[in-house]
């Protein structure tokens, strides 16, 4: 396929039209002025931090959050209409001139918000509903994979379960659900009897289900900034998935995490993103359905190399609580760049920097978590953190004064240092410091990358 053929890809008409069309909406005004009004839709500790760092750039105006948090209600603007209502989004995209819209969660994506907000003419960073596939086809992404060479492991796809636990071998196997999962979704069964133990009690879902062979080593995080064929690299990362204590228990949608990481150390971030997201990126864009959003690759790095586990297609969650403070530069000028199809341009004459400080999450949760909990308890403590120590709320709401829990994960305690074991030092002070009746949170967050006596 030319070059010639992919410029007139309808998806390069639609982001033409939306720089016409914002320049005559808001006259004077280029493409990443001061004065942006942007959109964050979502409302959990991901959320939170893509807020948070926008509101540390000069040339944000206005930061609408939809449907947001009670915390996030400090420094932004709640908007009461659930995203998912195309009409009312667009409605207020029209009405609050918003010129940027990030979209937080896979749910949204997968409800195809990408492609609704794409039609309001505003720069959006969010894959169509086509490209988002990545996140919660798993059989798509591992074809896109096997396609553009990326090394993953091998994989079959069933329609449901019972099809795959005919199929299943001696020894341990990954089962994974072939559809939206929350983070949940994925089982790593260390025998036949388990993985069948996982398919027959639904523990994956009842749908579609791929199986993979189980990868050995150690697991980062990469996010990435993807406008077509063109991918940066954000700091590397690494999160704590299970919910107890050295990395036991059942999977969580992430209980802490850090950057940076020794594991996969800066430098190294702009050359893996080229070798294992790049190729899925060009992919797409010859099957007619480029990516402008964030894919986040899940990696291991194994005694062959680093290889992928899977895309998502959006920021990391808690990854973003402690990457997206590490970005030098104006985040939302760079966010609206990608949302405008212009990241190539914008990357050359602004190379993303990666600051220093090492920043460390922890997440506060409730009783029951990941299970079912019971919200509303009074959450004490949240004026008492020390300097260099923030609550990014992901499930709060107010009574009067007060905050009360809403969820399991309630608040991630994120801690700036010159160090990894600083940050976690404080990280953890802060998050002692926050308490509820029933709330708890892992205190070996970050242990692996700092030597503990
Ligand atoms: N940290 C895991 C995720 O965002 O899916």
């Amino acid at each position: 396929m030319g070059i010639g053929r992919l410029r007139i890809l309808p998806e390069d008409k639609v982001y033409d039209t939306i720089r016409k069309q914002r320049q005559q909406r808001s006259p004077g005004r280029s493409p990443g002025a001061p004065g942006i009004n942007a959109l964050v839709l979502g409302g959990g500790g991901r959320e939170y931090a893509i807020a948070w760092r926008l509101a540390r750039c000069d040339s944000v105006a206005t930061i609408d959050v939809m449907p947001g948090n009670a915390g996030m209600a400090i420094f932004t603007r709640l908007i009461d209409i659930p995203p998912t209502d195309t009409q009312a989004v667009q409605q207020h995209i029209a009405a609050s001139h918003i010129d940027l819209a990030i979209v937080g969660p896979d749910e949204l994506i997968e409800a195809g918000l990408g492609d609704t907000l794409r039609r309001a003419s505003i720069a959006v960073v969010g894959p169509s509903r086509a490209a988002g596939r990545i996140e919660w086809s798993k059989s798509f992404a591992k074809e896109l994979m096997d396609e553009a060479g990326v090394p993953t492991a091998p994989w079959r796809a069933f329609p449901d379960g019972a099809s795959a636990a005919v199929a299943l071998a001696d020894g341990p196997v990954v089962v994974k659900a072939d559809g939206l999962a929350a983070g949940k979704g994925v089982v790593v069964a260390r025998d036949r009897e388990a993985a069948r133990v996982a398919l027959a009690t639904g523990s994956i879902g009842s749908g579609p289900v791929v199986l993979e062979d189980v990868l050995e080593g150690e697991e980062a995080s990469l996010q990435t900034l993807v406008d077509g064929e063109t991918v940066v690299a954000l700091p590397p990362a690494r999160d704590h998935k299970r919910v107890g204590e050295g990395d036991t228990g059942p999977n969580t949608g992430g209980m802490g995490a850090y950057s940076p990481t020794e594991l996969l150390p800066d430098e190294q971030a702009q050359d893996l993103a080229n070798e294992l997201v790049a190729p899925v990126a060009q992919a797409l864009v010859r099957r007619g359905i480029p990516y402008r959003g964030v894919i986040y690759a899940g990696l291991i790095r194994t005694r062959d190399g680093w290889k992928v586990l899977e895309y998502n297609a959006r920021f990391g969650d808690p990854e973003a609580q402690v990457t997206l403070p590490r970005l030098g530069g104006d985040f939302a000028r760079l966010m609206v760049a990608l949302g405008e199809g212009r990241l190539a341009e914008h990357a050359r004459d602004h190379p993303l920097r990666f600051g220093q400080r090492a920043y460390v999450s922890v997440a506060l949760c409730s009783e029951g978590y990941p299970g079912k909990t019971e919200g509303g308890q009074p959450i004490d403590g949240l004026e008492d953190l020390p300097d260099g120590v923030w609550a990014f709320h992901a499930a709060t709401r107010r009574a009067g004064a007060r905050f009360l829990t809403a969820g399991g994960r309630v608040i991630h305690v994120v801690a700036g240092g010159d160090s990894v074991a600083e940050a976690r030092r404080l990280a953890n002070l802060g998050a002692e410091r926050i308490r509820w009746k029933g709330r708890f949170y892992r205190s070996d967050i970050a242990a692996q990358e700092v030597a503990v006596a």
